[in-house]
């Protein structure tokens, strides 16, 4: 199984060798980090150069819109240039604190479309109470796919997404007793799915108020394998498989 989103930085893990041995034991053969700010993307690159097992994605956070400017969009350039990246995120919308700089999130999410689609890289996106504007930018860049990751939406946005090629981030949200997740899993089955923690945060149940690893993958592809009344073992296969194509993975 492949954890396609999740952040490791020594901020959050005394020892990484750890998290990433226990990934290992628990069936997990890949992960995909994501650096989103200027420290994180340094600090992600240098763990993903340090196991074969992790591979990066890197991109400015739409949290970090007031603080970008044109030379970090040059040096993000560089680093994709420079690194085995296998995409550009997570990059995007969010406007659940407020729309005070919404042009300056568009501008920098227009940004790195544009070196995704230059640079033939899949995007990850961030998306919180910005549905809207995040489909109708997506639409300017028709040839760049990618996955929405940590997906809450609607079952009828969870299918927009999917007729323009991307796929559709599951994390441990499924697990939650009071989710609505379990209809948007049913309605696109299992080959748009992509399986993710976002570790450390969104641990899944019956771990809620501990630390996020990526370690607890199989309780998402139980709880996914459990609504769509199929076994874990194909869960595994498809979403490895679905991981696999759209970054690419050697
Ligand atoms: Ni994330």
């Amino acid at each position: 199984m492949i954890d396609t989103h999740c952040h490791i930085s020594i901020e959050d893990y005394d020892d990484i060798d750890l998290v990433i041995k226990e990934a290992l034991e628990s069936g997990i053969s890949k992960i995909i980090i994501s650096g989103c700010t200027k420290e994180s993307i340094v600090e992600s690159l240098k763990i993903s150069s340090n196991y074969s097992c992790i591979y990066v994605t890197i991109g400015y956070h739409p949290s970090e819109a007031d603080l970008i400017t044109t030379d970090d969009l040059l040096l993000l350039e560089k680093q994709i240039q420079s690194f085995p990246v296998v995409g550009i995120g997570e990059i995007g919308l969010d406007y659940h604190y407020g729309k005070e700089n919404i042009n300056k999130q568009k501008n920098l999410f227009r940004k790195q479309l544009e070196l995704a689609e230059k640079y033939h890289l899949p995007v990850v996106i961030h998306s919180r109470d910005a549905t809207e504007d995040t489909i109708s930018i997506l639409k300017e860049f028709p040839n760049v796919k990618g996955d929405i990751h940590c997906f809450s939406g609607s079952k009828e946005t969870a299918k927009i997404y999917i007729s323009m090629g991307y796929m559709i981030g599951i994390g441990g949200v499924v697990t939650f007793k009071n989710s609505n997740l379990y209809k948007v899993v049913e309605e696109i089955g299992i080959h748009s799915i992509l399986l993710e923690t976002d570790a450390p945060y969104l641990t899944p149940s019956p771990y809620r108020g501990t630390i996020n690893s990526s370690k607890y993958i199989p309780l998402i592809a139980e709880k996914i394998a459990d609504i769509l009344n199929i076994s874990i073992q194909e869960v595994s296969d498809i979403t490895t498989e679905n991981a696999t194509r759209l970054f690419d993975l050697k």
